[in-house]
């Protein structure tokens, strides 16, 4: 009986999320989502993006992150950061990765990478302009990947997140930030054309693809009582 309850409130929940999120996303096909993401971060909004995380709180929450080594990206030799946008991923990652690991920024939008070289003004980082669902990177090539607020772009997370199990090696650590699927979560799809998650969800498309769901973190105690800021997770591949 409580199992029934419980299945009818998540169906419940999950179609009054289908209604209230932006469901431009979900609806592409897989091979014409890229040019709604292309025009919408190589236009105006994405000349924006870095003040929007500014002014969210996410880019100083996330050098939190990693600056207070709750994420400790100095365990890595080769650190592949998925959907850099302005390189707000990036920037943390040139400050607390050792001095010789190497750092690469990817991005499906061109005109994104150009920003974000330009505000990182480093020589560093090598940019990589492709889509996540065909990444042009040997299998077992990186022992990290950071990958935040990007999952949400792509229609279904399954061939993403098997592209993060192919690139990464036995062993290797993906960081994930997803948007989702609370109140702030609606306003933010329907502001950058995505979707949500909900834990469960990104888990078993996780799960799925040989990525274990090692530990759930947040930006601080209050975001942790409070349950905002999104989901963040350190996932590992299996084997
Ligand atoms: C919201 S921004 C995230 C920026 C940054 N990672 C952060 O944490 O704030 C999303 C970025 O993902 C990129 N993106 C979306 N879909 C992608 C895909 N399929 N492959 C590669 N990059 C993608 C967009 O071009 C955009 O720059």
């Amino acid at each position: 009986m409580k199992t029934t309850v419980s299945k009818w409130k998540r169906a419940a929940k999950s179609r009054v999320r289908n209604i209230a999120e932006f469901g431009g996303i979900r609806r592409k096909p897989l091979n014409q989502y890229q040019d709604a993401v292309r025009r919408l971060y190589d236009g105006p909004q994405g000349a924006v993006l870095h003040l929007s995380s500014f002014f969210s709180l996410h880019e100083p929450l996330m050098g939190q992150l990693f600056k207070s080594r709750r994420f400790d990206a100095s365990r890595f030799d080769r650190i592949l950061d998925v959907g850099s946008g302005a390189g707000q991923i990036i920037r943390h990652l040139l400050e607390t990765a050792r001095p010789d690991a190497e750092i690469v920024g990817f991005d499906l939008s061109y005109e994104m990478l150009k920003r974000a070289r330009e505000r990182l003004n480093s020589n560093r980082p090598a940019f990589v302009a492709a889509d996540m669902l065909e990444m042009p990177f040997r299998d077992n090539t990186f022992d990290c990947i950071t990958c935040g607020y990007v999952l949400e772009h792509i229609p279904d997370p399954f061939p993403g997140l098997s592209e993060f199990a192919r690139v990464l090696k036995p062993g290797g650590t993906a960081l994930l930030l997803v948007t989702e699927n609370s109140l702030s979560g609606l306003v933010t799809s329907h502001t950058w054309k995505c979707r949500t998650f909900s834990r469960r969800e990104l888990r078993e498309a996780c799960q799925n693809v040989g990525l274990s769901w090692h530990r759930e973190l947040w930006f601080t105690r209050f975001h942790e009582m409070l349950k905002l800021g999104g989901i963040l997770v350190e996932v590992v591949k299996e084997g």
